[in-house]
């Protein structure tokens, strides 16, 4: 491998480091600027980038669910032993939490979500899912290849490190809140800062996008049971009909975001479960509607939350039905909103800048999907981005959870070198101030 460029990169941290220590305040910022460009072009470099490309092939093959992701955690560790990272295991159920450093703070986090998705891969190609039922469609495997990739780099010139690098594989990413679990065993605990990603077909490759402040919208699931008296279609008058009481709770809870919510305050209520009768004379005993709710503010979201709960069951009773509401069917649980930090948005837009050059550091209008990274970004300050995959040359991409999702595999040494150039970077800026002596004092 280029070992200059191994040379080079430490003697630019070592460099900064050195003057740092001898409390110089001007720092260059030309040698900072250096580190993310040295750290793609390792990260480009075939021991880097093929390395990246076969563990997320071999992730890609064995899809697992959430909280069920026992080989991917499995296939992380047996890289870490071998890199020679230390980590703990288990932390909520499958999910890993490495070091790599001093040990010491500060401690900076860099994470991954490692589960897949109950749906079958239909893309036809050489390491399709082996799992039928199960597909890698929203790029969780080029996450955790991502995060490793990072790893070998960082671990590389882990004596340069002032701090503790702090590597997050969490599980169930999708909809059951593997980051709580993670955030709830302590995974973050003395952390001062985190870092996410994720990859998205909407963004050219070599292009990342974020914003400050509410990116993600907070989620929250629900499923109503309306039941009612069944019987035969031809006599309703001896029925209590929940069809016609169900298709009333479904109009009704449009009104909710039409004539409800601020229109400049974006939310969403969509049903997308619709389950009742099987006949075309039989007037079921039931229906079963189920669906999502989506909020920037908390106090929207609750509002929000209450307003379903009411509505269901007051619109049910019009057609003298009864109704029952969980939001936590499927252990579906409720995700914040998740929220950048303002000061990691500056420090992101010049990491990215000088690895990607400013015109492809984007900043983007809020997003109506939600990610479990919230938590972590609730409790201490996180910074989430999108890493762009688009390449017109090589035909379009379909967007996550489409059985057609296909990850373009030259991101990963992007992603890579994010991860590991975000990390760095916050070590080197947030060295504890020197203790002063009492002759500073004076
Ligand atoms: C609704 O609940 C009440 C009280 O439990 C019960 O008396 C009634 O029969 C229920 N109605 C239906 C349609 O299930
Ligand atoms: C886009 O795809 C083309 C064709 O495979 C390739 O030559 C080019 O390097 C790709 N661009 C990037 C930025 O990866
Ligand atoms: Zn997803
Ligand atoms: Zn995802």
């Amino acid at each position: 491998m280029g070992l200059s460029k191994w040379v080079f990169l430490i003697f630019a941290i070592h460099l900064f480091v050195a003057k740092h220590i001898s409390s110089n305040p001007v720092l260059s910022p030309d040698e900072l600027a250096q580190i993310p460009v040295n750290f793609l072009d390792v990260a480009k470099k075939p021991e880097i980038r093929d390395w990246m490309i076969d563990i997320r092939r071999r992730i890609h093959e064995n899809p697992e669910l959430g909280f069920e992701e026992f080989e991917t955690s499995k296939l992380i560790r047996a890289e870490l032993d071998r890199l020679g990272i230390s980590y703990n295991y288990p932390v909520a159920v499958t999910g890993i939490v490495g070091f790599i450093g001093t040990g010491e703070p500060p401690f900076v986090a860099i994470r991954a979500d490692m589960d897949a998705l109950a749906m079958e891969e239909r893309v036809e190609w050489e390491h399709k899912s082996k799992v039928p039922g199960k597909m890698h469609a929203c790029g969780h495997d080029a996450h955790v290849a991502m995060l490793l990739g990072a790893a070998k780099m960082l671990q590389e010139y882990r004596h340069e490190l002032q701090g503790t690098i702090v590597l997050v594989f969490q599980p169930a990413e999708e909809g059951s809140g593997g980051a709580k679990k993670m955030l709830e065993a302590g995974a973050i605990k003395n952390v001062d800062a985190i870092f996410g990603l994720h990859v998205s077909p909407a963004h050219h490759i070599g292009v990342v996008a974020s914003r400050p402040g509410p990116t993600l919208s907070g989620s929250g699931f629900f499923e109503a049971i309306i039941s009612g008296k069944g019987g035969h279609a031809a006599l309703p008058q001896h029925t209590i009909d929940p069809i016609l009481a169900a298709s009333n709770v479904i109009v009704s809870l449009q009104h909710l975001v039409s004539r409800e919510a601020d229109p400049l305050d974006s939310q969403v209520v969509t049903i997308a479960k619709f389950q009742g009768g099987g006949a075309f004379n039989v007037i079921p005993d039931s229906v079963t509607i189920g669906g999502t709710f989506r909020a920037f503010s908390k106090e929207s979201f609750a509002q929000l939350k209450q307003r379903i709960e009411e509505v269901v069951s007051a619109q049910a009773s019009v057609q003298r039905c009864n109704a029952t509401i969980n939001f936590n069917a499927d252990n579906k649980i409720i995700y914040p909103t998740t929220v950048n930090d303002k000061d990691l948005h500056e420090y992101f837009q010049i990491v990215a800048g000088n690895m990607l050059g400013p015109q492809n550091v984007r900043e983007i209008q809020p997003v109506m999907g939600a990610e479990d990274f919230s938590f972590f970004a609730e409790v201490i300050p996180g910074y989430f981005y999108f890493l762009g995959m688009k390449n017109e040359t090589q035909g379009p991409l379909e967007s996550g959870h489409s059985p057609y999702f296909k990850v373009n595999e030259d991101v990963l040494p992007y992603g890579a070198a994010l991860h590991a150039s975000l990390a760095t970077k916050y070590l080197l800026q947030h060295q504890p101030s020197p203790k002063r002596s009492i002759h500073d004092e004076l």
